[in-house]
């Protein structure tokens, strides 16, 4: 059977969806390539978020093309995901080589689609249409030894929705994700109950918006179409006396921390507009629920706040942070922020930089505006020069840099559980591990520890890293 090599860009939930797809390919005979070199199938997963991720994938099949099939013509090459779903056929248009374009609702497809090619049914496919469903399609993992890591996962991610209705005026995800979908507690807990079973002792729940899990299309711009209404989960019948005031989304972390074996539960991303005080009671009670949060807040400035429709203001966003600190002392806490939002005065860049100083993110994810096609935020006026995002940049870069070196340094002399995840990328003399409030350690170990909760203490810092020795008697 042919081997597949798959590279992914972007963000977690890409990530994910290239995992179910080489899960998928597994299962149907397929091989998984070490590397492009030696593929017959080279997929790349996109990400549209910036312009910048789009080139990249795009120069990338370029030089694939040229590079590969000199010498190899018979390898197939194929787009996935965002990019594919918002430029679908104009990509084979622009790139003839590229066999294969394949749109967010359809990573399932892959598998089938790539046996057409192979049997000689269809030369081009470009399949970007909607799908009823598709947001459980994205459920099998690399477990079962298919890959020598990978049969040893201690985490795993888990999808739980598809998609976003907030429209906030800079981002495509909607377009290119499509209308909030929602898979149903039972399915996603039968999923994590699997995880566990082999062997994952801490899962992370995914979507673009997850506090918006199993809520209707409340924001929905498209009038309902029939049929295609999202099921709706059905509420945990764990619950308690609260259960009726519990949003679906803490239901379901609920249900996933009632899953026995499993040690910790992360999620990404919330949205400050949806973050209830059940969601913040929730980290005071399930103890599962480590003590971190990734919060975007994306700009400090009202004004701006306004302008991108976010639902929230700088005031709410402070008072969220607060009462995640007053539920959890010690929480790690990340957020992404844009720099150059089209009308950002330095007053309201000076919004941002307080922000950030009061909040004391542990770290933040700092992105430089990039217009996207079709969004309201390219059509307004006041776009900012390069020059001006480029030195506003630099500045926040700083400051965040900063607040995180004192935060990390903190924990110097600290004794902290990690859960340890396998030998480091970087050096595999050295075992990897994260505390619960997310940051992660190096210590020197062995892969007997893998799978372990362990007690470290905090020895030095370098960048956003922390090094450990084990404190436990018996190492
Ligand atoms: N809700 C999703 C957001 C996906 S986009 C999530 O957090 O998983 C990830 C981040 O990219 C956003 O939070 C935002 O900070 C940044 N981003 C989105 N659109 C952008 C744009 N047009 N220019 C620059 N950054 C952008
Ligand atoms: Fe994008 Fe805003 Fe949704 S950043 S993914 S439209 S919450």
């Amino acid at each position: 059977m042919p081997s597949v090599y798959i590279k992914t860009y972007g963000c977690q939930m890409n990530e994910r969806d290239s995992e179910a797809v080489a899960s998928q390919l597994v299962a149907k005979g397929y091989t998984l390539a070490a590397s492009e070199h030696v593929a017959d199938v080279v997929l790349l997963n996109t990400c549209s978020v910036r312009d910048n991720a789009e080139q990249k994938a795009i120069n990338k099949m370029e030089n694939i093309a040229g590079d590969i099939r000199k010498h190899r013509p018979n390898v197939v090459l194929g787009f996935l995901g965002c990019m594919a779903q918002s430029r679908g056929q104009d990509l084979i248009d622009r790139l003839p080589d590229v066999d294969l374009v394949i749109g967010t609702q359809k990573f399932h497809r892959t598998a089938d689609y790539l046996d057409d090619i192979f049997a000689g049914r269809s030369t081009k496919i470009v399949d970007t249409a909607a799908e009823q469903g598709s947001e459980g399609t994205i459920r099998e993992h690399l477990l079962n030894g298919s890959t020598k890591d990978k049969a040893k996962a201690v985490t795993a991610f888990v999808s739980i929705m598809q998609g976003c209705n907030q429209y906030c005026t800079f981002c495509i995800v909607p377009y290119t994700r499509g209308e909030e979908r929602s898979r149903s507690i039972a399915d996603i807990v039968a999923e994590c109950r699997q995880l566990v079973a082999h062997g994952v002792k801490e899962i992370t729940l995914l979507g673009q918006i997850v506090t918006s899990y199993g809520r209707r299309r409340s924001n929905s711009r498209e009038s309902k179409v029939e049929g295609r209404e999202p099921e709706i989960p059905q509420p945990s019948t764990l619950g308690s006396r609260l259960l009726t005031a519990k949003s679906p989304f803490v239901q379901l972390i609920e249900a996933v921390h009632e899953i026995e074996g499993l040690e910790r539960i992360r999620f990404t991303s919330p949205h400050p507009k949806g973050y209830g005080d059940d969601l913040v009671e929730a980290y005071a009670r399930l103890p599962k629920l480590v003590e971190s949060a990734h919060l975007p807040v994306q700009s400090g400035s009202d004004r701006v706040l306004k302008l991108m429709h976010r639902g929230y203001t700088r005031e709410r966003f402070l008072e969220i942070i607060r009462k995640l600190r007053g539920a959890r002392p010690g929480m790690g806490i990340t957020s992404d922020i844009i720099v150059g939002f089209p009308g950002e005065t330095e007053s309201d860049f000076g919004e941002t930089l307080s922000l950030c100083c009061e909040v004391e993110f542990d770290n933040a994810y700092l992105f430089k505006y990039s217009p996207r096609k079709d969004t309201p935020a390219a059509a307004m006026p006041d776009q900012i020069p390069e020059t001006v995002i480029e030195e506003r940049h630099a500045r926040l870069l700083e400051t965040i840099n900063d607040i995180g070196k004192r935060k990390y340094d903190a924990f110097v002399g600290r004794q902290t559980q990690i859960l340890v995840e396998g030998p480091s990328k970087k050096n595999s003399a050295r075992m990897t591990g994260r505390t619960r409030c997310n940051k992660i350690v190096l210590f020197d170990g062995a892969e007997r520890h893998r799978g372990q909760l362990m007690d470290v203490k905090i020895t030095r810092t370098g960048s956003f890293t922390l090094y450990g020795d084990p404190a436990v008697v018996g190492f």
